[in-house]
């Protein structure tokens, strides 16, 4: 019986040795170690020998059922790591491939000169506010000192929504400048006010490298008792200074807008030709950063603010002919056509 055994062991190592794959793993195991096994088989033998026989037979079959046992654990293993490595092979990433590059936004030139106007006039007291782009005439013309068939409409190239003059309807536009929020904003709060308003404004225009049909304007407001043209100088050339650095030349000269009185312009001298005239700036050395002046006693009246108690300054100026000094951009029109090659030039 000993020597069947034997046999039996060597004969499960051999096949044990063969098997490359787990299934057939488990049908040797159930082959040799299974309940209904050949091992089992043996065991049932031991009955047949005599009794004096029977430990030394028992210690025997114990010893090759361990072996086995073992040796099946240890091909268990060893199937597994091979099943592994194999698939490692297989499914390998390549990690010295470099990886796809994320491509960075950027701030749009616009928005950072926003950006550096708030910084420069936020910290002075100014409040942010918006409104709305598409205007009543009252608010964009009229409630501005700007009556209905005045000429000063012509200043401003107006896109209509509804038509001017119509009768019994109220005539709508596009709003053709930021002012029309002054009037908003003082109908809604007692001064002392003090607001800048960012926003888009649209234009009837013919397009050219200096005009656009939509573009930015932010318009300014401080109305308080005692306010002079000295605090609109003061806080203007401040702004100036903020944008364009300390050596920057500032000019301000009289200007009309029917809604200010005086009325100002500012201007700063010509980057591109530095003030020896060219196209940007027709041939004079100076450009147009801003129209301004002292709130007409007309607009005060009209929001109940009384005149003769109140007084305060305005300003409206464009972003993008601010960008233009700062970046050297000849062409309004590069501004909204979207072109990256442009765009991406701003960090
Ligand atoms: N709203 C004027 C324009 O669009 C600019 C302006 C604003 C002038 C405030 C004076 C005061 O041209």
């Amino acid at each position: 019986m000993l020597g069947e055994i034997q046999d039996l062991k060597a004969e499960a190592l051999r096949e044990l040795a063969e098997i490359g794959q787990e299934p057939q793993l488990e049908d040797w195991r159930v082959t040799y170690l299974g309940k209904k096994g050949a091992l089992t088989r043996v065991v049932r033998g031991i009955g047949a020998l005599p009794p004096a026989d029977r430990p030394a037979a028992g210690a025997v079959i114990n010893d090759v059922k361990e072996a086995l046992q073992t040796a099946f654990e240890d091909k268990r293993l060893a199937l597994r790591e091979a099943a592994l490595r194999l698939s490692l092979q297989h499914e390998q990433i390549d990690i010295t491939l470099p990886g796809r590059p994320v491509e960075l936004g950027r701030r749009h030139p616009t928005t950072q000169i926003l950006d550096e106007i708030f910084a420069a006039l936020v910290p002075m007291g100014f409040q942010i506010v918006e409104g709305p782009e598409v205007e009543w005439d009252y608010y964009n013309f009229q409630a501005l000192n700007i009556p209905e068939d005045h000429p000063a409409r012509d200043m401003w190239d107006t896109l209509w929504i509804t038509p001017e003059g119509e009768h019994g309807r109220r005539p709508m536009l596009l709003r053709t400048h930021t002012s029309p929020m002054q009037v908003r904003t003082m109908e809604k709060t007692k001064p002392p006010v003090r607001v800048i308003v960012p926003g888009k404004v649209y234009r009837y225009e013919a397009i050219d490298p200096s005009h656009e049909s939509m573009f930015y304007q932010v318009e300014g407001l401080a109305v308080d008792e005692g306010i002079t043209l000295a605090d609109l100088k003061g806080t203007l050339y401040e702004l100036a200074k903020r944008l364009f650095g300390e050596e920057r030349r500032v000019r301000f000269r009289v200007d009309y807008f029917p809604f200010v009185e005086p009325g100002v312009e500012m201007a700063i001298d010509c980057f591109a030709c530095r003030g020896t005239g060219c196209r940007l700036c027709k041939g004079t050395g100076w450009i147009e950063i801003l129209g301004a002046g002292m709130v007409h006693p007309n607009v005060l009246r009209g929001v109940g603010y009384d005149p003769d108690r109140y007084s305060g300054f305005a300003f409206g100026l464009g972003p993008e002919r601010i960008a233009m000094l700062k970046y050297g951009i000849d062409d309004i029109r590069l501004f909204y056509a979207n072109d990256l090659r442009f765009l991406r030039q701003f960090p």
